[in-house]
């Protein structure tokens, strides 16, 4: 089963500058916690425990959050302020983590790649951590996502519908459904004007994909923007096999952005730091 869960964290994060000339994106807390945390936190409610993190240049503080603070912790030890860690201890005991570099930004699709000595030849979750992702409901967005592909056995992307106004920011899937909330992909564009959109179904930042796609990603060229596109890669996949898009249940914040990080705020200080679930 699924074991391994590659975070892609390198970009630049230009949306949120000048937070991040010296911070990754991926640290900026949304109430108390920093984003990769709500990232891990769902994969390792998914039941996924090997956690590979694709960094770049000035991204140390992602191995340092995801380490043991030795000073720190002796400090609060016995205090009632031992509470603030135990979610992040909780990670540590039960979550391994590997790294690797990013040297040059050339997209999504090659940090994926990037990622390939830590996956192996296995399939594998892929968490963009500024996408922060629940679900009050049930289940998180990559435990539902894990339990299609034991049915499915193929590439998973994760799809909410937006404004056709804002198809422009996103991969756009189109697609035949074959079961409530279940797609069938046909084709997919990355980033189409509202004209050219195939529909207003887009992609977000959760995707189980299977092995084959590192070699997909090799043999794709750099495509919008100059980077290497996952979302090209994904389409060769659709064409020669299969890929199923999955309209999630739950909420999705894209916290890359202003809007969206500030919504987030409000959500996660309502729904989890009031009621005291935020540790
Ligand atoms: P984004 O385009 O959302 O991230 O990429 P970005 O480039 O950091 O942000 P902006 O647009 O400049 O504000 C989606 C995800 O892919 C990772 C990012 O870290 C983010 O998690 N990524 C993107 C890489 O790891 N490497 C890349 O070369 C590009």
């Amino acid at each position: 089963m699924i074991k391994k869960c590659l975070f892609p964290a390198a970009g630049y994060g230009t949306r949120f500058l000048p937070a991040t000339k010296a911070m990754p994106k991926e640290m900026l807390p949304v109430v108390n916690k920093p984003l990769i945390q709500y990232g891990v936190e769902e994969a390792l409610d998914a039941g996924l425990t090997e956690i590979s993190i694709v960094t770049g240049r000035g991204k140390r503080a992602l191995e340092d959050h995801f380490d043991i603070s030795y000073e720190l912790e002796n400090q609060i030890k016995g205090t009632d302020k031992e509470k603030y860690l135990v979610g992040i201890r909780k990670l540590l005991d039960e979550c391994s983590f590997s790294y690797t570099r990013q040297t040059e930004m050339k997209g999504l699709g090659h940090a994926i790649l990037t990622g390939r000595p830590l996956i192996g030849d296995e399939p594998f979750a892929v968490v963009l951590a500024d996408d922060l992702c629940v679900n009050l409901e049930g289940d998180g967005v990559l435990t539902q996502m894990v339990k299609l592909y034991k049915q499915f056995r193929c590439s998973i992307v994760a799809i909410q519908e937006v404004d056709p106004a804002e198809t422009n920011k996103y991969g756009v899937i189109a697609g035949e459904m074959i079961r409530d909330d279940i797609y069938r992909v046909h084709s997919m564009v990355e980033k189409p004007k509202p004209e050219d959109a195939p529909s207003n179904l887009a992609i977000i930042g959760r995707y189980i994909l299977t092995p084959d796609i590192f070699d997909l990603i090799e043999q794709t060229e750099p495509g919008k923007g100059g980077e290497i596109q996952i979302t090209d890669a994904l389409m060769k996949q659709a064409q020669n096999g299969c890929v199923m898009a999955y309209k999630f249940k739950g909420k999705r914040f894209d916290c890359g952005g202003a809007e969206g990080y500030i919504e987030a705020t409000n959500f996660c200080f309502e729904n989890f730091y009031k009621t005291g679930k935020a540790y």
